[in-house]
């Protein structure tokens, strides 16, 4: 929309650290005068019809958007469901089809640890539903000069961000990101607390490793309910203590039936962490928990996250390292599992990460989907809410 001015801007010889040197004169401009209504509404002329600006809004304390996914804990038994059917339906659906379902909406990535599996994932997942995406990273954004996690998020909503995909080192990040922009956060991991995503696409692969009797005849997925996982022992093995993937898991997968036995040294592994909730046992011997399991997942040490705290790897590896003798004499049926990036020949070997009881490769092809599926839950969410705060203005 073309804005005319009524009289032009006043001229000022005061130098500011704002004014541009590039010898656009435009720019000169709009850096020596007040912000003005001209950069919101120009900013509101792009944004897609169905998001509602709301510029300088803070959402109350503790409010979380409902299409968010910041925790397994917000999901309930019906909840997971819902996610694994409408996965399954895109997954099903045609790709021309699929890429019509959220065409031109705005999905931001803001990611700031490294990522592949995650970041890749979500953003294909975004651009296959036909949605618009954009990556900010801390290594290549004003995030490196200093710019907060408050106004990154302030600016990307007042681009018509419709949903945040947040990474980020600090355990609880999200719940604060919500908060400032009042958007559907998902959560790509934050910190020692929760990667919600990475635990419904463990849940996913496991479920399609179920004897096939737990299954409908249409479906290679069982409906979810409280006892889709009973019978199966899941042993997560590894630096259980920084792993956030472990206690979303942990979270998630007894409420569905399953028992979980947390593996590991105590350093890695303190005795409290079965305290997390039913279900959820501690055995230090990884040979005994073997015996015992169904699926074995293992987790890397988490260097970036160890804080001074040394271990002895040869030590470590004697203990708990997958290896094919280990697997083959005390869980020769077990499917090993892995979040990623996998460290070959310290918690796992190579012949157990590319073995035929790998699903490790099917777990990043799940990640996919199960991401599509949360995009369109807060992209639906998203539209729900605007369309009922419109009808009330
Ligand atoms: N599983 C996982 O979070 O992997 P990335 O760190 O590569 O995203």
């Amino acid at each position: 929309m073309p804005i005319k001015r009524k009289t032009a801007p006043k001229k000022t010889k005061t130098k500011t650290l704002t004014a541009r040197t590039d010898g656009n004169e435009a720019g000169k401009r709009h850096s020596s005068s007040k912000p003005t209504l001209f950069s919101l509404q120009s900013a509101a002329a792009i944004l897609p019809r169905n998001t509602v600006p709301k510029f300088h809004a803070t959402a109350p304390l503790g409010y979380v958007h409902p299409g968010s996914s910041i925790s397994v804990t917000h999901f309930t038994v019906k909840d997971v469901d819902r996610i694994l059917t409408e996965a399954a339906e895109l997954e099903a659906m045609p790709a021309s089809r699929r890429a019509q379902r959220y065409a031109k909406r705005r999905v931001a990535l803001l990611f700031y640890e490294s990522s592949t599996r995650t970041r890749t994932s979500f953003e294909l997942a975004a651009k296959s539903l036909g949605a618009d995406t954009t990556l900010v990273s801390s290594l290549s954004s004003s995030i490196e000069k200093g710019e907060s996690l408050k106004d990154t998020g302030i600016t990307l909503r007042s681009l018509g961000a419709e949903c945040i995909i947040l990474r980020h080192p600090n355990s609880g990040a999200p719940y604060l990101l919500a908060r400032m922009t009042g958007l559907p956060v998902l959560n790509a991991g934050d910190g020692s607390h929760e990667h919600p995503s990475q635990a419904l696409l463990d849940l996913r692969t496991i479920l399609a490793h179920l004897p096939s009797s737990a299954k409908t005849a249409h479906n290679r997925y069982p409906r979810i309910h409280e006892k889709v996982l009973a019978g199966v022992t899941v042993t997560i093995a590894g630096d259980i203590l920084h792993s956030r993937v472990a206690r979303s898991n942990a979270l998630l997968l007894p409420r569905l039936g399953a028992r979980v036995i947390f593996c590991g040294p105590e350093s890695l592994l303190p005795e409290y962490a079965a305290g997390i909730g039913p279900g959820v046992e501690v055995e230090r011997n990884f040979d005994r928990a073997l015996k015992q399991t169904n699926v074995v997942m293992m987790l890397r040490i988490q260097k970036e996250r160890l804080a001074g705290l040394e271990i002895d790897l040869d030590d470590y590896i004697e203990q708990y390292q997958l290896h094919y003798q280990r697997l083959t004499a005390l869980a020769p049926m077990a499917i090993v599992l892995h979040p990623g990036p996998v460290i070959r020949g310290l918690e796992i070997t190579s012949e157990i990460t590319d073995g035929p009881n790998s699903v490790i490769a099917e777990q990043v092809y799940h990640g996919s989907i199960i991401r599509m599926a949360l995009l369109a839950r807060a992209l639906d969410s998203n539209l729900k809410r605007n369309e009922k705060a419109s009808k009330h203005r």
